[in-house]
């Protein structure tokens, strides 16, 4: 009889020792999703890789995601050599902070999402839209993920400092762009430290960043009477406070900066694999289109009109579930011995988890490459088991603005649907992934607006 050892950690590839050479680490580092893609066919969704000192597991199982975003969350925070990087833009605001100073900060920032201002923020995406589309030209090819990005970032200057940044806005993308750029290689590459030209650029970055920030939170604070915009809002919350916890300048800066930068990149990504899906589905089009002309007969759409375009929410869900922009989560730390499932996580352990590689899981959704917006409806949501659904984690951590997200998709995407379809150029024949902090199509999208 032969008596089978408990293994100690869980399947993986290899361990690399000294491995800063190593054909894996590279492909970890330039393709990620192809590489959690490999260990997940060949070894499942609990596994193991060693790259010299860091033991990281990569974990994809929906209730032991559920594990370590819940009920074990005190056992871990999140990773920080990304959290270091993010730190440069977004200081100790949501995103970063752990502990008081985010149980603290979390209600104050939260007071913005609450659905009475909705109504509010719906406004603003709407205008804004409709404003851009006005530049659109019929049948032109244009880079769609670019034209997202820019619209995603006009949406969220307004909404967070309500200004106008159509001047500023391609000074300001390009910054933004940069840091994250910067950000993936200071996390992912070990020789981060020569890259002289990224290091530099990221540096502009952060000061240009910085420079307008400022210059916008001394203008909020001398208005006598706080505007409505998100900045206001947190100035407003940060002077309700009790004098003995004020919340400073500082932090107010923090804050801002992280709803600008998280807000913007994801929604814009989001956006570009919303109309990709669209396009590559022209029945599901076909649906979503009647849907719009039925329910708002010609008429803009407002935040009123949400629960009517439930079948356009199912298409974005979707979309969300084939391209979660946050393909990865940010990654955790253990930060003592944690037991999950049937290993335990050493202290200092890495946990990497993917909401891309959980969504194409066909144990978990059957025929996971099927685009089938109907998996979200009543009758069938059931079918899909608690955390296995994660474009914007899960947790008390869960995204913020997760709500809001949502609208902004469902409003444009209406908005945009009264007017034009949007097509693939002819030249547009296939697309790779990339992962530059969130997942977008490789070198864009080349797409035309066809009037209806
Ligand atoms: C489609 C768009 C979006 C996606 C896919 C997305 C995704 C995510 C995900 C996955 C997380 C959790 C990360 C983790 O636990 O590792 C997160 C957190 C966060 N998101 Fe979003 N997000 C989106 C839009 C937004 C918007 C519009 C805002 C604000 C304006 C925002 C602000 C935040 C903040 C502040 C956090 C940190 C929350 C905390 O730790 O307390 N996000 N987002």
């Amino acid at each position: 009889m032969t008596i089978k050892m408990k293994q100690s950690t869980p399947p993986g590839p290899l361990v690399v020792r000294y491995g800063l050479f190593d054909p894996h680490l590279y492909k970890l580092q330039h393709d990620p999703i192809g590489f959690a893609r490999e260990i997940f066919s060949e070894y499942g969704s609990y596994t193991y890789v060693r790259f010299a000192m860091n033991r990281i597991y990569f974990i994809n199982r929906p209730e032991l995601i559920r594990e370590i975003l819940t009920t074990k969350m005190k056992s871990f925070r999140r990773l920080p050599k990304q959290m270091n990087a993010l730190r440069k833009i977004e200081g100790d605001g949501l995103v970063v902070s752990e502990g008081a100073i985010w149980k603290r900060h979390r209600p104050v920032v939260q007071g913005i999402f609450h659905h009475n201002h909705f109504a509010h923020h719906g406004e603003v995406i709407t205008q804004i839209t409709q404003k851009r589309l006005e530049r659109w030209q019929p049948n032109v090819t244009f880079d769609l993920c670019e034209e997202m990005n820019q619209l995603a970032l006009l949406i969220t200057a307004k909404l967070v400092f309500d200004i106008d940044l159509e001047k500023e806005a391609e000074q300001l993308r390009v910054a933004v762009h940069q840091f994250r750029d910067a950000m993936q290689a200071e996390v992912t590459n070990p020789f981060y430290w020569f890259e002289f030209g990224k290091r530099r650029r990221q540096r502009q970055a952060i000061n240009e960043i910085n420079e307008l920030l400022w210059k916008l939170i001394r203008a909020h604070k001398a208005d006598a009477v706080p505007k409505s915009d998100m900045l206001g809002m947190i100035i407003t919350a940060a002077r309700n406070l009790p004098a003995d916890v004020p919340f400073t300048d500082d932090e107010i800066r923090d804050e801002v900066s992280t709803l600008f930068v998280a807000g913007h990149d994801t929604t814009s990504a989001a956006l570009a694999w919303f109309w990709y899906c669209l396009a590559s589905n022209p029945d599901v089009e076909k649906k979503v289109i009647q849907e719009i002309d039925e329910k708002l007969e010609g008429r803009l759409p407002t935040y009123a009109d949400l629960p009517k375009l439930k079948y356009l929410e199912l298409v974005v869900k979707e979309s969300m579930r084939m391209y979660p922009a946050a393909s990865f989560l940010f990654g955790r730390q253990a930060i003592e011995p944690v037991e999950l499932g049937e290993f335990t996580l050493p202290k200092n352990a890495w946990v990497i988890m993917s909401p891309y590689i959980v969504h194409h899981d066909p144990s978990v959704y059957p025929e996971p490459e099927k685009f089938d917006p109907e998996r979200f409806t009543a009758e069938r949501i059931g079918e899909i088991p608690p955390y296995a659904y994660l474009p914007f984690g899960g947790g008390s951590r869960v995204c913020i603005g997760n709500s809001m997200a949502m609208m902004e998709i469902i409003l444009l995407g209406a908005i945009v649907l009264q007017k034009y379809r949007i097509e693939f150029d002819p030249s547009q024949t296939s697309i790779e992934l990339e992962v530059e902090v969130v997942l977008r199509p490789k070198g864009g999208l080349k797409m035309k607006a066809v009037p209806r």
